[in-house]
């Protein structure tokens, strides 16, 4: 025995290797008691009179009010985005206009703290993801579009590229902030104005983006934000004088407003759903393929469209990959989203929980089996533990729904054959994961895979500069990349020979 081993043999054991408390300070953060609606460059109250609590759903504490606009809202929002795309935005120069979204994006880095803080208070989502994931993926996508903004006759070569008008985007509650992003950026790039709907449950960092516009002297009404629940987004919908409407939520809402669109000559793109198949064959590397996993279905507690809820395993590592994945799974820290070492934060809001639970409960009646991890939930707030079920046939209803929550269901399969045909069954479209060591077994079932974005050994990875998209019930259109600005253009049919 060497000395060093004898003194390590000798060192104190610790009882345990418990956190402290690593809270995020929250003062940064300066809510006002009520809020209204931002409308040609200035908050104000809301013609419909209403207004509602906003809370935060770790606690269920209120953070504060916020207003339900009305028909008459919406209508005034889209005369300021009309007259300022008519009065100026739309003529000016595209350098011009790149420079005020290089200007978002440096005050978004400059007041990433205050965003992150305020996203993880309203959401509940982990700090460490508002911190590392959604602000920095916002900032870059405000960067991003901003190069392309003087660039637009190249990204399109000979389709002569125009702005289209005013464009109503309507988004959801999961990523806040940078589904906010992913949304004004590419329109503000193309020369449109905006009329934006935040999530009637995460409303606040979309106010403080207002904030944000009026520091970067934005012309007033380039941006209009208007706070409010579904009616919000049905009027944003069917006002006569929107061109184009861009939405991510739920499939049924999705419909609902393609349908009401039919015939209007209105531009759309949806960005609905998922059931994402995560697929491990025998020869994947195993520790990071149960990261993969993890990172797949437990981040942002599951509330992630494109979440790898749906894990096919190869029969011949089941047993390898189920053990480390409990093992994996008895490490994951639940608690208060502000502190710097939580990993599954509070779930969104009560009516997400009452459909997880509800979809878990299906799970046990039609005869998955349930693991849950030893965990002690807050006695406040929605919090649901990572659940993982086994035994899972593709009928179930836990293997065909999107649950949006921390909840995975296992599949088995024996050939590549096999794996396809399952991660196909499901009439989403939106993602796939593949872990092989194998080069071209990733190409064959990437191809083979009916979905928008694939990753291979790695999951929930973003870029700016990669579209992202979903096939059938997953929704039609593309955000990121150069097919983000797209839909926000008028095109030229492509000229022959050119
Ligand atoms: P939702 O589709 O009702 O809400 C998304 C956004 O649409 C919100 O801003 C909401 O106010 C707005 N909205 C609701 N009804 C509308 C209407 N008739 N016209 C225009 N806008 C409308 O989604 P919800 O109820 O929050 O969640 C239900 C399920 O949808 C979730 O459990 C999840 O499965 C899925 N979902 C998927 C998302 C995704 O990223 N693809 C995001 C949010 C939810
Ligand atoms: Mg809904």
């Amino acid at each position: 025995m060497t000395d060093l081993e004898r003194r390590q043999d000798r060192a104190p054991v610790p009882s345990g290797w418990d956190y402290a408390p690593a809270p995020e300070a929250r003062d940064i953060v300066t809510l006002q008691e009520r809020y209204g609606v931002f409308i040609g460059g200035e908050l104000v109250d809301p013609k419909s009179g209403e207004h509602f609590a906003t809370i935060d759903p770790s606690t269920e504490e209120p953070l504060a009010e916020v207003a339900q606009a009305g028909p008459k809202d919406v209508d005034l929002a889209v005369k300021a985005a009309r007259d300022a795309y008519e009065n100026g935005w739309s003529g000016l120069s595209p350098a011009e206009r790149a420079k005020y979204l290089f200007r978002i994006a440096r005050i978004l880095q400059e007041r990433s703290r205050e965003f992150a803080v305020l996203e993880s208070l309203n959401g509940g989502k982990p700090i460490k993801e508002s911190r590392d994931v959604d602000l920095p993926l916002s900032a870059a996508h405000f960067f991003y579009y901003a190069g392309w903004a003087d660039k637009l006759e190249y990204a399109f070569p000979n389709r002569t590229p125009r702005p289209i008008g005013v464009a109503g985007q309507i988004i959801p509650w999961n990523f806040p902030l940078l589904m906010l992003a992913w949304k004004v950026a590419p329109a503000l790039a193309a020369g449109n104005t905006v009329v934006l709907k935040p999530a009637e449950t995460t409303p606040l960092t979309a106010l403080l983006f207002a904030d944000v516009l009026r520091q970067a002297e934005l012309p007033p009404g380039v941006v209009n934000i208007l706070t409010g629940d579904g009616r919000t987004g049905a009027e944003i919908v069917k006002h006569e004088d929107v061109d184009k409407i861009a939405f991510t939520g739920s499939t049924e809402v999705g419909k609902a407003i393609q349908r009401e669109l039919a015939g209007t000559g209105k531009k759309l793109t949806l960005e609905l759903g998922g059931k994402a198949a995560n697929i491990i064959f025998d020869d994947a590397a195993l520790d990071q393929a149960v990261e993969g996993i993890v990172n797949g279905i437990y981040f942002n507690q599951g509330h992630v469209c494109c979440a790898g809820s749906r894990l096919l395993v190869q029969e011949s590592i089941y047993e390898p990959v189920i053990d480390k994945l409990k093992e994996r799974l008895k490490t994951l820290r639940l608690g208060d989203p502000l502190d710097k070492n939580t990993d599954v934060g509070a779930i969104n809001s009560k009516q997400q929980l009452e459909k997880i639970q509800e979809l878990v409960a299906s799970g046990e009646e039609e005869g998955a089996e349930i693991y849950q991890p030893p965990c002690r939930l807050p006695e406040r707030g929605y919090w649901f533990v990572p659940t993982v079920f086994t035994n899972v046939a593709q009928s179930y209803r836990v293997a065909q729904e999107e649950i949006f929550g921390p909840v995975l269901s296992v599949l088995t399969f024996r050939t590549p054959d096999e794996a396809v045909e399952k991660a196909n069954n499901t009439p989403y479209g939106l993602s796939a994961g593949v872990w092989t060591e194998k080069g071209s077994r990733i190409l064959s079932i990437a191809q083979q895979l009916k979905a928008g974005v694939i990753w291979a050994n790695t999951y929930n990875r973003f870029d700016p500069s990669s579209p992202f998209g979903g096939y059938k019930e997953s929704g039609f259109g593309r955000e990121g990349g150069l097919h983000g600005l797209e839909p926000y253009l008028e095109l030229d049919e492509p000229r022959a020979g050119k």
